[in-house]
């Protein structure tokens, strides 16, 4: 009998949900601690994972100017990259990629197709020209704005005509016909697509002799920025980056900005300004060419159209320290002469249209002068070579600019000597400028290293400007999971309650493109036509949603929860990260606060569970709410969630 009891009661605790805790918090809105950062969160946009050619650029040719090359292995045919010869297998030609009298010394290659028979066609794939789905992305009944620049050296005689096709060269618009002169000429046109098809953008040549083509470009006439020098963004993906209410922009990179193995590689903001035809592209760090059809001015552009503070970052006269390096960095004298086009960007940025830095804005586009008042020099730098260079470059900016915060690098890992002795250095000599902490480590060390901050002294200030909680590699890549939201998320708590000392903070990378990757997990995925927003999406728009001006003193009481309460003059917000595997009852006490209905946001799912093209929803924020009365809320926190309450607070 007793046996049975005993069997009774552990088979009725084995079908009890895994035991769950009370939890308790209580906090004062009137007993504030430190104050917040006003531009706490915001983006880092690099040309990573096609996040800008291929991605956030309206573009949708690629190598549209035949100037593809990897760096270490430049053979001609990546000139070709993007393009099919002869589709339709009806003509004979040399395609070969030109470089006598190019359009501009800026824009060295271009194609010059020499025809014996006719019909040849020239088409260009997109972003499918590798083995994935996708091509030229177009839509029924929408337009589409063509142009190229073409020559006729001098024997070519026969009709030319574009039309947007399908990969067969069927014909999916009208034609446009085009009939090109002696010298460099732009043509313009715009197509009506008769379909919805991952389609090409075909030149279709009935004559024969030699046709010089250049800068061929197809974007949707729907796009942000249209009138911008580069061209525009992809609309779709700039609303996802709005809607992350980003505070700063920092950009171009990350180890773009640095460029690898050959000083012709660093990134010169230089050559991303001016007519887009004018602009040097260059070998990208991860891989692919830049168009740079995204170049400062677009930076500033989307910067400002985001309500957001533009953070560039240049190079040190270091290449990137954690590539093979195969030249030397500048000399302390060189560095001393590429200081000027710092300075010049500055003047760029902020100087008016008569200056000669700002005239060139102007003529872009924006007489106004751009708001400029952070600049990082390095990215991912270290040791005495680094901080002998930043020397010089900040000393030159603060001379000329002292309004302008320098950001100075402290590294690419989180522990150990190398960071030990940056910030050694940088309290030693540069403790007045903003230090740029990066790190990208397993989610369980940022359980375990919120405290982080609790123990920095408060005379330098940080900018965490990379960071994110990878995950065990699977099927490739490192997984945008619940679980590694839900870390980050209680890593910003600390954040938060550190934010007197941590000015800035932003996730990395931001974007990459579906089958065209080099770096995971990425916050927003995307591939021809639709956006993937992660987990760690949520979590950064729920936290830029809710940043107070102060933080709030604060206890929580339970088992695997995170916390932090902040408030506005209005608002009082109480975030709680539960890493618990049950639900958990928490009761909030908040001295003062209105009897009235708080509105929650939360996250939960799997603790694994990602989203996914096909499955785009299933770890999204809900909204509802929870009552307060006498000071006093009561409410369930599910397992694995992150939960912010926003209660009204009286004025
Ligand atoms: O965010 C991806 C890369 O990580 C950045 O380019 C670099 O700064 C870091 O190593």
């Amino acid at each position: 009998m007793r046996k049975a009891f005993s069997l009774l009661l552990i088979l009725c605790l084995l079908a009890l949900p895994a035991a769950s805790f009370a939890a308790a918090l209580a906090a004062d809105p009137a007993a504030t601690t430190v104050e917040m950062s006003d531009v706490l969160y915001g983006l880092f946009f690099e040309d990573i994972n096609h996040a800008a050619d291929g991605g956030l650029y309206a573009e949708l040719l690629q190598n549209r100017s035949f100037e593809n090359q990897d760096l270490l292995d430049p053979k001609p045919h990546q000139r070709y990259n993007g393009w099919q010869f002869n589709l339709k297998n009806k003509g004979k030609a040399a395609a070969v990629p030109a470089t006598e009298a190019p359009l501009n010394e800026n824009n060295p290659t271009y194609m010059r197709i020499t025809i014996e028979k006719a019909p040849y066609l020239l088409s260009n794939m997109g972003y499918a020209s590798t083995a994935f789905s996708g091509g030229v992305p177009v839509e029924e009944g929408m337009q589409y704005d063509f142009s190229v620049w073409m020559r006729n050296p001098g024997d070519y005689t026969g009709g030319i005509t574009v039309a947007i096709t399908d990969r067969s060269a069927n014909p999916l618009s009208e034609s446009f016909t085009i009939a090109p002169a002696g010298e460099w000429q732009k043509f313009e046109h715009t197509f009506t697509s008769q379909a919805t098809a991952d389609a090409c953008l075909t030149v279709t040549m009935e004559g024969t002799g030699s046709i010089d083509i250049d800068m061929a470009s197809l974007m949707p006439r729907e796009r942000f920025g249209a009138e911008w020098p580069g061209g525009g963004l992809r609309t779709d993906l700039v609303e996802t980056l709005r809607a992350l209410n980003p505070r700063f922009l920092r950009f171009p990179g990350g180890c773009v900005a640095e460029g690898s193995y050959v000083r012709a590689n660093v990134y010169n903001w230089k050559d991303t300004v001016g007519p887009v035809e004018q602009r040097r592209e260059n070998f990208n760090t991860w891989g692919y060419m830049q168009s740079y059809g995204i170049g400062f001015f677009e930076y500033f552009c989307l910067a400002e159209a985001l309500g957001a503070e533009p953070l560039p970052v240049v190079h040190a006269g270091l290449l990137c320290q954690a590539r093979e390096v195969r030249e030397a960095p500048l000399t302390l004298e060189e560095t001393r002469a590429y200081g000027q086009d710092i300075l010049d960007l500055i003047e760029f940025a902020t100087g008016d249209a008569t200056t000669e830095w700002g005239g060139l804005r102007a003529q872009m586009g924006h007489p106004e002068p751009f708001r400029l008042n952070y600049l990082a020099i390095g990215n991912e730098n270290w040791d005495n070579i680094y901080f002998d260079r930043y020397a010089i470059l900040s000393e030159m900016v603060k001379a000329s600019y002292p309004e302008i915060t320098c950001i100075v690098a402290a590294g690419p890992v989180a522990e150990g000597a190398l960071p030990q002795h940056s910030w050694q250095q940088i309290r030693s000599r540069f403790a007045e400028d903003l230090v740029d902490e990066h790190y990208y480590m397993d989610s369980d060390w940022f359980l375990r290293n919120t405290g982080r901050y609790d123990r920095y002294p408060r005379t330098t200030q940080v900018f965490l400007g990379e960071y994110a909680a990878h995950e065990p590699v699977i099927g490739g890549r490192r997984p945008n999971n619940l679980y590694s939201a839900l870390c980050e998320a209680a890593y910003m708590t600390a954040i938060e309650r550190n934010s007197d000392l941590v000015q800035i903070a932003c996730y990395a990378p931001l974007m990459a493109r579906e089958g065209m990757f080099q770096w995971t997990p990425d916050l927003i995925w995307f591939n021809a036509r639709e956006v993937l927003l992660t987990p760690n999406y949520y979590v950064q728009q729920m936290f830029a949603a809710t940043v107070g001006d102060h933080v709030v003193e604060s206890t929580l009481e339970g088992e695997n929860l995170y916390h932090v309460v902040t408030r506005t003059e209005d608002k009082l917000y109480v975030k709680v990260v539960s890493l618990s595997e049950s639900e958990t009852p928490l009761t909030l006490t908040l001295a003062g606060v209105p009897d009235g209905t708080a509105e929650t946001v939360q996250l939960t799912g799997e603790k694994r569970m990602q989203n996914a093209l096909t499955a785009p929803d299933r770890i999204a924020p809900v909204t509802g709410g929870c009552t307060i009365s006498g000071g006093v809320a009561e409410c369930v926190l599910p397992a694995y969630s992150v939960t912010i309450f926003t209660f009204p607070l009286a004025q």
